[in-house]
């Protein structure tokens, strides 16, 4: 609880380009959210480099990343959007929690073994560490809640409990942190393989479409959307090609599925594929007109920028020094 909001928390790598499916599924959903929370949307670098990166590409990612969530509608000033490097609690906090967490905890992290099995040549000390790092992100903002995917479920859980530890311990520290359980995003699947979400990382450029994609591209991708062969524009699971088309053309229009439905009975997949396909154009362009702008703008960007890192510092610091008065260290002298 933070000025007597709720307060909401999120970290997103900037490693990747951001898809139609993180924007449908989750930050589209996001805009409103600063109305009932305090949110905080943290461009999580110091984890980003639990890989390795190119320097001027992982500079330049993170703020893309950080124009794109202002371009697509999250108010810079309701809404702390900033980097995690810019604010030393975290690394600080990090430091702390490392101390009251178990080998044995960190050991069972299954993206701990997916990600070591992957740079099989780079399996460093923070790459184990990551999930405390994460647990420092949200404690230090005493977060109610953290909108996660599947994949991050574990990580939260090992955030309770560290948080749990630490407050048996010390007494009530930190807020123990729920998953956010809003209103859902549409779980927008692969153009490629509807069986499958799409990704950033998929290996396939046509599996995704990326919210930076020119109308050419988004238009041709969705032509090649794999579907099946009978021509019947229905909504049900043995059409996941279809399936997936219906959903995302009923969230570019607002309209119901059975609207949709209706809309294109006896319409052949051609005519479909291209009104899925113009009704994302509608969506991105927009938010790729207001990217351009900002881009331009850097004092704007760059005080923008400024300013949520003093804000986050500001909170930060307030759980910081608790827990550091918690476990022992010395008052700092003014
Ligand atoms: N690990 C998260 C991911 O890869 C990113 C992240 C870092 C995060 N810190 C966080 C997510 C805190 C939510 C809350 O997606």
């Amino acid at each position: 609880m933070l000025d007597g909001k709720k307060t909401l928390f999120s970290g997103m790598q900037a490693t990747g380009n951001i898809t139609l499916g993180n924007y449908m599924g989750a930050l589209k959903n996001w805009i409103t959210l600063d109305e009932e929370y305090q949110c905080f949307y943290c461009v999580v670098d110091l984890h980003s480099i639990t890989v390795r990166q190119d320097p001027a590409e992982l500079r330049k990612r993170a703020r893309t990343l950080l124009t794109l969530y202002i371009a697509a509608g999250l108010d810079p000033v309701k809404n702390c959007i900033y980097y995690q490097s810019h604010v030393s609690g975290h690394a600080e906090l990090s430091w702390i929690l490392n101390c009251f967490t178990y080998m044995g905890e960190l050991n069972r992290m299954t993206q701990f073994k997916d990600k070591s099995a992957k740079h099989a040549d780079n399996i460093n000390a923070g790459l184990f560490t990551y999930p405390v790092l994460m647990a420092a992100d949200i404690l230090l903002f005493q977060s109610d809640v953290v909108p996660v995917g599947v994949d991050q479920k574990q990580h939260l859980e090992i955030t309770r409990d560290i948080a749990e530890r630490f407050n048996s311990i010390y007494g009530d520290v930190f807020t123990i942190p729920e998953p956010y359980i809003g209103k859902v995003g549409a779980k927008i699947m692969s153009l490629q393989d509807p069986t499958k979400k799409m990704s950033k990382s998929d290996e396939n450029i046509n599996a995704s479409i990326y919210l930076m994609d020119d109308p050419d591209t988004i238009i041709r991708k969705f032509k090649r959307a794999v579907t099946d062969s009978d021509n019947q524009i229905l909504y049900n699971d043995e059409k996941p090609g279809i399936k997936n088309l219906i959903d995302i053309y009923s969230v570019s229009t607002n309209k119901t599925i059975d609207e949709v439905v209706k809309e294109f009975d006896g319409v052949g997949y051609g005519d479909f594929k291209l009104a899925v396909g113009e009704s994302v154009v509608s969506v991105l362009k927009p938010i790729q007109d207001k990217f351009a702008q900002l881009t331009k703008d850097k004092d704007y960007i760059d005080g923008i920028i400024k300013d949520n890192a003093e804000k986050a510092n500001y909170f930060a610091t307030k759980t910081l020094r608790k827990v550091q008065k918690k476990v022992g260290f010395p008052e700092r002298v003014r």
